[in-house]
């Protein structure tokens, strides 16, 4: 059978991006995009938290801020999905327009600013799903709000419930100040109230996998820092990296000169650059998801390679549609077994050590 999204992409990309991905939203939330008929290769199996991944490849946060879609998009095919950001409250985000294409790069900017609807509607979707799949969900703060560690605990109390492991996502580009969250002076108080809030839960929970999300634009010893840190406070994972400020000079189109996180293509270097000094420092003891600019079963072996055991995507999914998860996954198997790996864990860091 043809590839749908062959002629869907094409009538969605002439609407607002905006106005696209709340059509595609509705689609799938009436169940119109159907089911992925694969399945993943065993060698693709990734056992990582205490959960079995069947395959590494997942849903970035963001596409699915409110978790309407998650089992949807797992049956799309994704390994799993990461709803979110949830702030506690609900909010609007930034005025509109505020999702930018940049087909020539493969990108996208966005400046949403967590539009979302707060930590009770989503709490209340996570809870009343039915069905299998890893769904992680990712906090984040309101941006009025002035006590941060607080949102962050209440976002954990609230999902953590309900979800597989939950995100501290303290690396978006539009919330002014989140960012600075990253120094270690403000994230020790913040890890340590998460790490404290987990304790003391009851059951389940307090063995929840607890992932730091870093920004790529971190200097290489402040993001070396910040993953020591985790470390040190227990937490489960990182995943490397959020969307960049920076700007290529030969980004192109109309829109090169908008504000807001880049992402897609231009971010696949520096993404994979910083995965993989995390990883140099850090060894096996810290699980690194990779993300940023994945288009490509290439792209996704890159990123194993320099030490991601978990890989996420968004953008090249707007350009690419759904039929690129199996792609990378098929891709990925191919390029396993012509470098001898008998599965991701053995391909894992293997070009960590190279500059
Ligand atoms: C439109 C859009 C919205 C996003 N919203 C969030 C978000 O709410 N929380 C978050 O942690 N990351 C968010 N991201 C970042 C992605 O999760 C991902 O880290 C980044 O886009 C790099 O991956 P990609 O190049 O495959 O898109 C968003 C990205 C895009 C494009």
């Amino acid at each position: 059978m043809p590839d749908p999204y062959v002629f869907v992409g094409p009538m969605l990309r002439r609407l607002d991006p905006e106005c696209a991905h709340e059509a595609t939203l509705a689609a799938l939330a009436m169940g119109l995009a159907g089911h992925a008929r694969w399945r993943p290769d065993p060698m693709l199996r990734v056992t990582r938290f205490g959960l079995d991944f069947p395959h590494p490849l997942g849903l970035a946060a963001g596409f699915d801020k409110d978790a309407r879609v998650a089992g949807r998009m797992l049956a799309l095919g994704f390994g799993f999905v990461e709803i979110g950001t949830v702030t506690p409250r609900p909010q609007p985000g930034n005025p509109r327009p505020r999702i930018f294409r940049l087909p020539a790069d493969g990108a996208l900017i966005n400046r949403l600013g967590f539009n979302n609807k707060g930590l009770e509607v989503a709490g209340a979707r996570l809870a009343a799903r039915r069905g299998r799949g890893i769904v992680g969900a990712n906090i984040g703060r309101n941006k009025d709000s002035s006590d941060a560690v607080a949102d962050y605990v209440a976002g954990f109390r609230a999902l953590a419930p309900h979800a597989d492991y939950v995100t501290v996502n303290i690396s978006s580009p539009n919330t002014p100040g989140l960012r600075d969250l990253q120094a270690v002076a403000s994230l020790r108080p913040l890890l340590e109230a998460l790490t404290a809030e987990r304790a003391q839960a009851a059951g389940a929970v307090a063995q929840r996998p607890l992932l730091l999300k870093l920004a790529p634009d971190l200097a290489d010893a402040d993001a070396v820092a910040a993953a020591e840190l985790a470390l040190e406070v227990g937490l489960d994972g990182l995943i490397v990296s959020n969307t960049t400020i920076a700007r290529p000079p030969d980004l192109g189109g109309p829109h090169a000169g908008e504000s807001g996180g880049l992402s897609g293509r231009p971010l696949l270097a520096r993404s994979t650059e910083l995965l993989g000094i995390i990883h140099r420092e850090t060894g096996d003891a810290l699980p690194l998801v990779g993300v940023g600019g994945i288009a490509s079963a290439a792209d996704a072996y890159a990123k194993i390679r320099a030490g991601a055991c978990l890989l996420q995507l968004y953008t090249a999914l707007v350009y690419r549609g759904p039929a690129l998860v199996h792609e990378i996954a098929q891709g990925l198997v191919a390029l396993l077994r012509r470098d001898g790996f008998a599965g991701i864990e053995q391909a894992r860091g293997v070009d960590a050590g190279k500059r």
